[in-house]
Formats: structure tokens, C-alpha cells, sequence
């Protein structure tokens, strides 16, 4: 079975791209580069010792992507490419919705053309909005995320659900991410943010590594057990497997045709204090931080209830959160630099 993948080189795309290969998948790789480096495929195919096909292109660029279509058999689709940097998004969000959204429709009008019908989506929590109270669950309404970047995720879920109805034919996956963290335990690929990484863990890392002074923690006066607010960190790698999962749920359900949206998450809250002190003890060393004012749009607590993936796709995020602490400081501190090393 051939899978494409869109946005492969990035972050979780070349984790996603090292699990598929161990599963015996064929790969093509779709990216742009926007935010990544094609270092990260080199060390996947040399991790895995498979080679992976790679086609430098954008996703709104559908002449490419026709020409992929014609000359190879493409079984399915996992569309990793996106911005996704949440403040950029209110900066440039027509830039956001012609990358995200337009981009989206790009491809699935290719699929389509092509007779394409199995597709996985990279969605996130965000969708829930502030609306929903946690633990999430699939059957809620979607909500009304602050952020352009959010609302792009809503409008691509509301686009799949529209072109499931019309066309019985489609066969889509829609994975809501918590929060990613940690690298493959091999310590050779991993998150390479560009510039002051926005995400907690990269921070962390760069921080243990000497490249940042000191953390900021976004608030302490949120209504939480410690004060700070609370996510569902989830490793990299078991992230990567659930895709693996739904293709083989696709596999399985043959008859299905329609959209099935499932959440990708541990089922607990952490809180920042809590990661920063596992940090500190994986890595034998204090992280220096001070409290900050909280962060515009931060939502105090959200996690997932995880129980329709660990049932119909029989997946569970395994890997401890000592692991992921240990398996991000193996990554950033082979690699102070990223994949410029
Ligand atoms: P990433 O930036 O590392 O990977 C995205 C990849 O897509 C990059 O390699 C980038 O170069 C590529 N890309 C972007 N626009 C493109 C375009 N127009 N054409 C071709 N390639 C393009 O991000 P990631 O963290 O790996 O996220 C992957 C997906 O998961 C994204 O859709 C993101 O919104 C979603 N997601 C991520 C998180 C997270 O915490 N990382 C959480 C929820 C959802
Ligand atoms: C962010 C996005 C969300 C996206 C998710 C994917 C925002 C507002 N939301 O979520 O849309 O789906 O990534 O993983 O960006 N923190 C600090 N100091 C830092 C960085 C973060 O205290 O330097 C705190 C934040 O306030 C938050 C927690 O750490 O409470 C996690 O932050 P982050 O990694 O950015 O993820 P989310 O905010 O959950």
C-alpha cells in the first residue's frame, strides 16, 4: 500500500513517515520545506534503512500534485501540511486559510480526480473551542477556537463532513492531536522549531540546552490544581502510531464510507510546573524559570477522553511522560541545533 504524505518532513510528519515505513508501507513525501528540512527524511530513511520518495511542492499547487497522482498508485492520503504557529495566525490569517484551508481543498480535489477516497487528517483539540467542558469527546459540537489557526481546523472538519455527504465514495479520518511532545528514542529526529519556539517543551529543551535564558510560565492564577494550566501531553512516537491506527481502521472497515473523527491523547491534565519538574528530573539539572502574565487565548485545562481510539482503533499512548522528557533531551541535546547539526 502506497501512502502520501503531505508536510512528512516536518515534525510530526517524520515520525509519522518512521512508523509507516516499519509497518511496511510505501511512502511519497509531499512538502514545501515551509518549516522543514529534508534532513529529517535522510535520517528517517537511515533509521528505518527504506527509501522514501520525496517531491518538493506545495499543496495549493495542483498541477504538481495532478502529475504525482497520474504517475503513481496512491492508495492514501495523511495530510500533515499546515501552518501552525497560533499568533502568526492572527497576524496573517488570510495566509493561514490559503495555506490551511485552500490548500486542503487543493488536494482533495485532486483525490478525487484521481479516485483517491482514503484520507487522514491532521486535526487538533483546539477544535473543542472554549465552549466544551473537558475531558473532550467526539460527539460534542464543534466550538469556536480564538484563533485563525483554530478556525482553519474547524473549516477543514466542516469541509470533510460536507464532501463525505456528497460523495459516498470518501472514506476520511479526522485525528484531533493533544499536545505532542518528545522525539524518536533514537535522538536523531525531533521538533526543530525556526526562531523562539512557541510550544512548552521546545523551550524547555532549548533552555536545559543554554540557548534561552529561562523559561517563562504563562500564568499561576488559573483555576487548577498548581495554578497552571493543564494539558494532555502525548509522546511523538505514539502519536505517529495512531496514524498507522486509523489506516489500518480504514483496512478494516471496508464498507466505511463518511468521516470519523478521533481524539490522539494520554486522557490526563499536566500541568506546566508539573512538566518542568519532570524535566528537571530527567535531565538531573534545574530549569530556571519565572512567572509571566498568562498568555492571550490560553484555556486553563483541556485533555482528551481517548476511549473511542482505544476502542475501535485499538490504540493507546503507551510511553510514559518520564520518556518523553528523556526522549526530547536526547534529541536536543545530540542536536543543540536541529538538523542544522
Ligand atoms: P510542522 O510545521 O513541523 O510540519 C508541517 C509540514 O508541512 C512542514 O514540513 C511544512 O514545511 C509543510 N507545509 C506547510 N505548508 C505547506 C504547503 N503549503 N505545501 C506543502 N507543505 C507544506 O508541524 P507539525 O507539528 O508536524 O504539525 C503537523 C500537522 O499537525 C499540522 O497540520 C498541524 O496543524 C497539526 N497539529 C499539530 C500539533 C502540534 O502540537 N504540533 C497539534 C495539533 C495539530
Ligand atoms: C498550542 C496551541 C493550540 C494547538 C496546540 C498543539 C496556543 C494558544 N495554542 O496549544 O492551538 O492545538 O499548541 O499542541 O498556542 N507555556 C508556558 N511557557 C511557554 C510556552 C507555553 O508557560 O514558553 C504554557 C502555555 O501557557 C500552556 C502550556 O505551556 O499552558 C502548553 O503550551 P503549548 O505548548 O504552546 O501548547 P497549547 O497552548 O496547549
Amino acid at each position: 500500500m502506497q501512502v502520501l504524505v503531505t508536510g512528512g518532513a516536518g515534525y510530526i510528519g517524520s515520525h509519522t513517515v518512521l512508523s509507516l515505513l516499519e509497518n511496511n508501507y510505501d511512502v511519497i513525501v509531499y512538502d514545501n520545506l515551509t518549516n522543514s528540512s529534508l534532513e529529517s527524511i535522510k535520517r528517517v530513511e537511515k533509521l528505518t534503512s527504506k527509501k522514501v520518495k520525496f517531491v518538493e511542492g506545495d499543496i495549493c499547487d495542483k498541477e504538481k500534485l495532478s502529475q504525482l497522482f497520474k504517475q503513481s498508485d496512491i492508495d492514501a492520503v495523511i495530510h500533515f501540511a499546515a501552518l501552525k504557529a497560533v499568533g502568526e495566525s492572527a497576524e496573517i490569517p488570510l495566509r493561514y486559510y490559503q495555506n490551511n484551508v485552500h490548500g486542503t481543498v487543493c488536494i482533495l480535489e485532486v483525490m478525487q480526480q484521481y479516485q483517491v477516497h482514503n484520507f487522514i487528517f491532521s486535526s487538533s483539540a483546539t477544535v473543542y473551542g472554549e465552549e466544551n467542558d473537558v475531558p473532550y469527546v467526539e460527539t460534542m459540537k464543534l466550538g469556536s477556537p480564538s484563533s485563525p489557526y483554530g478556525a482553519s481546523k474547524v473549516m477543514v472538519e466542516r469541509i470533510l463532513a460536507d464532501l463525505a455527504l456528497s460523495d459516498n465514495k470518501f472514506r476520511g479520518v479526522s485525528l484531533r492531536y493533544f499536545n505532542p511532545i518528545g522525539a524518536h528514542e533514537s535522538g536523531e529526529i525531533g521538533e526543530d522549531p525556526k526562531g523562539i519556539p512557541n510550544n512548552l517543551l521546545p523551550y524547555i529543551a532549548q533552555v536545559a540546552v543554554g540557548k534561552r535564558d529561562k523559561l517563562s510560565v504563562f500564568g499561576e492564577d488559573f483555576p487548577t490544581k498548581d495554578g497552571s494550566c493543564e494539558r494532555d501531553y502525548l509522546h511523538v512516537m505514539d502519536l505517529a502510531q495512531g496514524h498507522v491506527a486509523a489506516l489500518d481502521w480504514l483496512d478494516r472497515h471496508s464498507e466505511f464510507n463518511g468521516v470519523e473523527a478521533f481524539n490522539l491523547g494520554t486522557g490526563n491534565g499536566v500541568s506546566v510546573f508539573a512538566i518542568v519538574q519532570a524535566f528537571e528530573k530527567a535531565i538531573n539539572k534545574a530549569i530556571p524559570f519565572e512567572v509571566s502574565p498568562r498568555r492571550a487565548g490560553d484555556l486553563s485545562a483541556f485533555w482528551a477522553n481517548a476511549s473511542k481510539a482505544n476502542k475501535e482503533l485499538n490504540w493507546h499512548a503507551n510511553r510514559s511522560l518520564e520518556q518523553m522528557m528523556t526522549d526530547t533531551w536526547r534529541w536536543q541535546s545530540n542536536n543543540p541545533n536541529g538538523f542544522l547539526d
